[in-house]
């Protein structure tokens, strides 16, 4: 078992987030790297010792490595927003890695340079070993699955992606055949995230032809290039559309659908077989969150 604290805005929601992680065995929220001695949740909100609202985590390496934990820490952050997450505002709700193993800082480190390498501006995100963690009173552990309607400044949808992994995984299990995976998985994620269209086109010589789906009639083939979902094929790379007037080509199987995300699908050469296409009926509805997850998603399919 290891541990790591991390510091993500407002620790109801950043725990919240981590708990239901695979891999995540235990999670306490606290206040990490500050400068006076059991601190209250009052003291710390007055934005004048020094600490950070954080979260404890304790994790299973071998079923969840540091550099995924860090990777999915930084999905649920701004890294660039200075003191400030959501509406939250003071040093108290900065954000930051805490480490207690030195030997860690490494691995820690690639996975900055990695996220620093995404923005022009520099992160705002701090990394230093942790000096002192005191937990928050009991009021605070588990807040939002003592208070589900209290306050959050993350999305919700954030929180429903993780367990769709663990469960898709699952569900899976170690069935080999393509078709029933992709049905399933289509089926599993229409039924949690209740988007409008969710499903999968396969790479057929030099077209993507439709796959399993769960919603409306779609159109059959779509060529190379042709289309969000051939473009994301073409460039190799997940494309978010928040408003598909704006996306020169796309093709409308449903004039309903007004914003979508594709995601390459890819064998373990990396050569790119299909891509999973979702379809909302608002505007903007998906955003660099359901990219990270999804492409999660995909690397089980
Ligand atoms: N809009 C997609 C076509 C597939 S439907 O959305 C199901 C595209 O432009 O590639």
């Amino acid at each position: 078992m290891k541990e790591i604290c991390l510091a993500g805005g407002c620790f109801w929601g950043a725990e919240h987030y981590f708990r239901n992680i695979e891999g995540v065995v235990s999670t306490e929220v606290g206040f990490a790297n500050g400068n006076t001695q059991s601190p209250t949740y009052e003291q710390v909100y007055t934005d004048t010792t020094g600490y950070a609202e954080a979260v404890h985590v304790s994790y299973d390496p071998s079923k969840l490595p540091l550099e995924e934990l860090i990777r999915d820490f930084f999905c649920a952050i701004d890294p660039l927003s200075l003191n400030k997450q959501g509406e939250d505002e003071g040093t108290r709700y900065r954000t930051g890695v805490y480490y207690s193993d030195p030997d860690e800082l490494e691995t820690i480190s690639r996975v900055f340079s990695e996220e620093q390498a995404k923005y022009s501006e520099p992160l705002a995100v701090e990394l230093q070993p942790l000096t002192n963690f005191f937990p928050a009173d009991e009021r605070h552990q588990d807040y939002l699955v003592k208070n589900p309607d209290g306050y959050c400044h993350l999305p919700l949808k954030i929180f429903r992606y993780p367990k769709l992994i663990s469960d898709l995984k699952a569900l899976l299990g170690d069935e080999p055949d393509p078709v029933a995976r992709l049905s399933n998985a289509a089926a599993l994620i229409q039924e949690r995230m209740r988007f409008f269209w969710t499903g999968f086109y396969l790479v057929k010589s030099d077209e993507l032809v439709l796959g399993p789906f769960q919603g409306p009639i779609a159109c059959m083939r779509i060529g190379f290039g042709r289309g969000v979902c051939g473009t994301s094929w073409k460039e190799d790379r997940t494309i978010v559309v928040p408003d598909v007037e704006e996306f020169p080509g796309h093709i409308a199987c449903s004039s309903l659908s007004r914003s979508e995300i594709v995601v390459p699908l890819r064998d373990c050469s990396g050569n790119v077989t299909g891509v999973l296409d979702i379809d909302s009926t608002e505007l903007s509805t998906f955003d660099r969150i359901d990219a990270f997850w999804l492409e999660r998603l995909v690397n089980i399919l």
